[in-house]
């Protein structure tokens, strides 16, 4: 049996998403410089993409945070397990996420990136579960809105595992519900 349930975006329908919204980013800050931050783990294979497709001076930084630990559903507990090396007051930042479920990472991530006074945050994400949304986070840069499925796949993992598919997939209940 598979351990799939179907796969929900392939990684042609990726590429072209990530160029789109590369695309956007690009319009919106042109003539500026970009400080991108990257929250580990998930994040790593489309902040890389992105990236990649964004023609503007950008540095870039990693923060690495996790709420879900070996759980499908996130405690809401976020712990913040390595922090940026560069000071972000007066920079335009971009906090790039893989996913956006409940949205507790990133109201606690926001908060705590405000409180260093950047000239702008705002939020890019690669897939948007809108409909499991516990907190008022507005998403600016968003590929997909995704249903209420657990996704692995592209960065995304289930117990550290999946992250190097290539396409997202959804995962079957059989592999979390024993
Ligand atoms: C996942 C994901 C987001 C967060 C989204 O991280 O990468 O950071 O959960 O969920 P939320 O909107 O309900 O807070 P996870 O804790 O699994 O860590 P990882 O990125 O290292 O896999």
């Amino acid at each position: 049996m598979s351990e799939y349930k179907e796969t929900l975006l392939t990684k042609d329908e990726i590429e072209n998403a990530v160029k789109g919204v590369a695309y956007r980013i690009h319009k919106d800050y042109e003539g500026e410089e970009l400080l991108i931050v990257c929250i580990l783990k998930g994040a790593f294979i489309f902040c890389a993409d992105l990236v990649r497709n964004l023609d503007l001076p950008c540095e870039i930084d990693f923060i690495s945070a996790s709420s879900y630990g070996s759980s499908t559903v996130s405690s809401g507990n976020v712990r913040i397990h390595k922090d940026i090396e560069y000071d972000i007051a007066g920079r335009h930042v971009i906090l790039v996420e893989d996913i956006v479920d409940s949205g507790l990472t990133l109201s606690r991530l926001k908060s705590f990136f405000l409180s260093r006074n950047p000239a702008s945050l705002k939020i890019c994400c690669l897939l948007d579960k809108k409909e499991r949304r516990q907190t008022d986070i507005e998403v600016d840069y968003s590929c997909f809105t995704i249903p209420d499925a657990f996704v692995v796949g592209y960065g995304l993992d289930y117990d550290s595992r999946y992250r190097n598919l290539p396409d997202i997939m959804v995962l079957d209940e059989s592999v979390y519900n024993h």
